[in-house]
């Protein structure tokens, strides 16, 4: 029997070169060696206020984003978090174990709440990463790729599992993290120093899977280098370091490659091929992107749905059993 995998990405913002590198590529490559469910997770979206027709309409932009990046229905089950009741319901249980401690130490939570006062934090960003742990529990999940920033949030799902299963007898797999070798983190090309993010204040921070062939070229001119003139894969070079690995990445060179490619060579010759290599990825995909139709994508959520309640539905009656309520 195949390992399970299940991801997902929330729709919110614009997604860019870190959520397809980190994500979405490795789900892509990993499709025949395991058996693999991805969702849009528009409930994780809503612990920061969205405007509702936005929502819907991103909703279904993920998807098809998904399906232009190669993940293939006939081999993945694609799902919308919300049309599938369960996820809600093992939040809650699993509410009953979590510990406001852990949750306090989540480093994605006190990034997002960072801005605000204590007070005025939503409940449902706090609780984000046991939303999360049911979304990955309740599929018998061996395996969660993800970028590093998620790390956190599956350890904190093994602990729930564990945790469940040593008290109500052994009920939930635990889950592995996955993460893509040189993906894993993409930093923001304006800051070395953190990751490509889609609520970034300026959107000099990441290439947009949206982005035109001008707006990359633009993006990667005004990218920030680091002091010297050589092109060199190395720790104390973050800035090119993180350049040369989404150039790795697209272009399938190796980062050694791609060092003999430019010995003698600046960095002006080199971002020039970098927004190259990323609009050469860019513009198919956003051909793919766009033949793709609402009808086509909402049919493959609908019987997506129906594959994941049927598993979610078996999981949680297993569940109820075990804490004792009535089935
Ligand atoms: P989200 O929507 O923030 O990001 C989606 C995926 O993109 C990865 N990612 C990155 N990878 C490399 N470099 C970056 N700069 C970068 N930025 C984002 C993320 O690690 C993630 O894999 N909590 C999740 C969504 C979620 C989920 C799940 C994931 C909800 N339930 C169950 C896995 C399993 C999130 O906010 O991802």
């Amino acid at each position: 029997m195949k390992k399970r995998i299940f991801s997902g990405i929330q729709p919110s913002g614009n997604l860019h070169l870190g959520n397809y590198l980190g994500a979405i590529k490795q789900w892509v490559d990993l499709q025949d060696e395991y058996e693999t469910i991805f969702c849009v997770v528009d409930l994780h979206a809503i612990t920061v206020p969205q405007d509702p027709e936005e929502l819907r309409k991103k909703t279904l932009e993920i998807a098809k984003i998904y399906l232009a990046s190669g993940i293939d229905p006939t081999k993945s089950t694609l799902f919308v978090q919300s049309q599938v009741q369960e996820h809600t319901e093992l939040a809650w249980i699993l509410n009953t174990l979590a510990r406001l401690g852990d949750l306090e130490k989540m480093t994605q939570f006190k990034d997002k709440s960072e801005k605000n006062e204590k007070e005025t934090v939503g409940v449902g960003l706090f609780d984000y990463p046991v939303l999360m742990a049911s979304d990955i529990l309740l599929y018998d999940t061996n395996v969660v790729p993800v970028g590093k920033d998620q790390m956190q949030h599956i350890e904190l799902t093994r602990n729930l599992a564990e945790r469940f299963n040593k008290r109500f007898g052994e009920t939930f797999v635990i889950p592995e993290g996955k993460l893509s070798k040189e993906g894993a983190l993409i930093m923001g090309l304006d800051d070395p120093t953190k990751k490509m993010s889609k609520s970034a204040p300026s959107e000099y921070n990441y290439i947009a899977l949206s982005d035109t062939a001008e707006t990359v070229h633009r993006k990667i001119k005004k990218a920030v280098t680091d002091s010297g003139s050589e092109i060199v894969y190395s720790d104390d070079k973050p800035a090119l370091k993180n350049l040369i690995n989404i150039y790795s990445l697209l272009s399938g060179k190796t980062t050694q490659d791609i060092e003999v490619m430019y010995v003698g060579k600046g960095y002006g010759d080199f971002k020039t091929d970098l927004a190259e290599v990323v609009v050469n990825f860019l513009a198919p995909f956003q051909e793919r992107l766009a033949n793709i139709s609402d009808d086509d994508a909402l049919a493959i959520l609908e019987s997506g749905a129906e594959k994941a309640r049927e598993l979610a539905r078996i999981k949680m009656k297993q569940v109820r059993e075990k804490i004792g309520l009535l089935v």
